[in-house]
């Protein structure tokens, strides 16, 4: 589980992040938390940063991480500190990012359907639109008009890819990446680029400064990159043909390379293939053989379904900085495309973010059946609803016991939430023996977890500590329950005179409040 240059170490069997003990840390901030390592977070901005420039001698670099994917201020300052620009997506992601420091020249404001508002602010910030809709450039030339000033904008392409056709991670059902591509919305299609150029041009306000490209973690593999970035180069040498001689200032290739232990779509990758051989008649029919032999087999067919094999670990920060760097020049220049002086950016955001954040919960209970066959669950204080971009991405989550990481996996149980859905953070995991008490450490959540946490339950959302060296500070902090209901009104014809807003808290009923300790 600890990969070479991570912020986590095990020392005499528990697991540190930096200099911290995980257990330590629940022991002082509560559980769940979850956890950002400082360090990690600048050398993978360097990292990041070091191996992109050395592929792209042509010219800047900038490295604009993806803002979904850790909306935490504190860690935001942390890259703006770093020299990082950003990706973002919507008007509150801006307003964050703008919080921080950031050079606005390099935030890079993604998105569809932008609202006037929005792109009046955008103009104003002088930060780069990245233009998703075929007539955001007329909405830009007049805000930018009105406001005598002129704006820079790159333009989202959408090249086909027919020669990416492996199944794409995103889908759990079998499609190929090509095909995958063309269903997210995001992009200009191809069909509209060579007008909006020529529109462009002629606009008074508007300079066109570059092209931008993301397609998102389709595969893990470099094999996936040269396929993206020759089409991507093909395609900007064709718009440079159509453009009169257009060349661009800035590319864009936008995030979508793997995490370090890259948990992406790594649910049920076994009962897949077990469910589409057998299949769901099989399993009915073989209830046909009377109770006890249907449970004794289906006890077996589920300890296949909810088995694992861990897959080979994605390439390094600096695999994929050479593939794409080296592909995209090599494109270019068969296209005719001189890339001297032009700007290269890149947004990642799970491959810079995933390893900086681990989760921490404690185990309250842990629950066993006998019959009609055995199973184990481990129940934690935290849910999936914490961790709702792992459900998204069919994540197969990666944790230790914190207390005892070496200790041998002896037993196989589902590692659960303690919501009332099924909550199965990780299903049929081999771990060793837990008592109530012990904390687990789910490990890469540093990417669109906590940002995509919601109250399911009514729960709270965990604090985030902050890690630096020895030194652990609140950086977000927990939410409480006049948290969870701040948002409702409850109409005088009901009675109820409360308003969480207004800061009175939540009566309770006197039998309840005389209860209380
Ligand atoms: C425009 C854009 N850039 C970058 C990213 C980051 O992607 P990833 O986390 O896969 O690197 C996203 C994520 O969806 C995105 O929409």
């Amino acid at each position: 589980m600890i990969q070479s240059g991570d912020c986590l170490s095990v020392r005499g069997g528990r697991l540190f992040i930096e200099e911290c003990d995980t257990v330590d840390l629940v022991d002082r901030f509560g559980s769940p938390i979850f956890v950002t390592s400082e360090a990690q977070l600048r050398d993978n901005h360097r990292r990041f940063h070091a191996a992109f420039s050395a592929g792209w001698p042509d010219g800047p670099v900038d490295i604009l991480p993806a803002m979904k994917a850790n909306t935490t201020l504190a860690t935001r300052h942390i890259l703006s500190e770093e020299g990082a620009g950003a990706d973002i997506y919507s008007p509150e992601e801006l307003t964050g990012v703008l919080r921080t420091g950031v050079n606005p020249e390099r935030v890079s404001v993604n998105g569809g359907g932008k609202s006037r508002e929005h792109l009046r602010t955008c103009v104003e910030a002088g930060v780069r639109i990245t233009v998703e809709d075929v007539f955001e450039i007329d909405l830009i030339e007049e805000i930018a008009a009105d406001l005598g000033t002129q704006a820079r904008v790159r333009f989202r392409v959408k090249p086909a890819v027919p020669n990416l056709w492996r199944r794409t991670d995103f889908s759990q059902m079998s499609v190929p990446i090509d095909v995958g591509h063309q269903v997210y919305k995001s992009g200009i299609p191809p069909e509209y680029l060579v007008e909006m150029g020529h529109r462009v041009s002629r606009m008074e306000h508007v300079e066109l400064v570059g092209l931008h490209f993301h397609a998102g973690r389709h595969h893990k593999s470099l094999w996936f990159w040269e396929g993206l970035m020759t089409r991507f180069g093909r395609l900007i040498g064709d718009l440079c043909r159509a453009w009169n001689g257009w060349l661009p200032q800035e590319i864009d290739v936008g995030g979508g390379m793997a995490s370090p232990r890259d948990p992406h779509n790594k649910e049920f990758p076994r009962s897949e293939f077990v469910l589409t051989a057998l299949g769901y008649p099989f399993m009915v029919g073989l209830r046909g053989l009377g109770e006890k032999t249907y449970n004794n087999a289906m006890g077996k067919i589920l300890g296949v379904l909810t088995g694992h094999r861990e897959p080979k670990a994605p390439p390094t920060i600096e695999d994929y900085a050479a593939t794409i760097t080296g592909t995209l020049r090599a494109e270019l220049a068969r296209q005719g495309v001189p890339t001297e002086g032009v700007r290269l950016q890149t947004e990642p955001g799970r491959s810079l973010y995933g390893n900086t954040g681990i989760h921490l919960t404690r185990v309250k209970v842990h629950k066993r059946q006998t019959t009609p066959f055995p199973y184990n669950w481990v129940l934690t204080d935290t849910t999936v609803f914490f961790l709702a971009g792992g459900v998204l991405e069919h994540n197969r989550h990666p944790f230790v016991l914190a207390s005892d990481v070496d200790a041998p996996a002896n037993m196989t149980a589902d590692l659960v939430g303690h919501s009332c859905y099924a909550d199965q953070i990780v299903l049929g995991a081999r771990m060793p023996a837990v008592s109530p008490g012990d904390v687990i450490a789910i490990l890469e959540t540093g990417a669109y977890q906590e940002s995509s946490a919601s109250n399911f339950n009514a729960l709270p959302r965990p604090a985030t500590i902050l890690v630096s060296g020895r030194n652990a500070e609140v950086v977000k902090r927990a939410e409480c329950v006049d948290d969870v209901y701040a948002r409702d009104i409850i109409p005088a014809r009901f009675g109820g005179a409360f308003t969480p807003q207004q800061g009175k808290g939540i009566p309770l009923p006197a039998s309840v409040e005389s209860s209380l300790p």
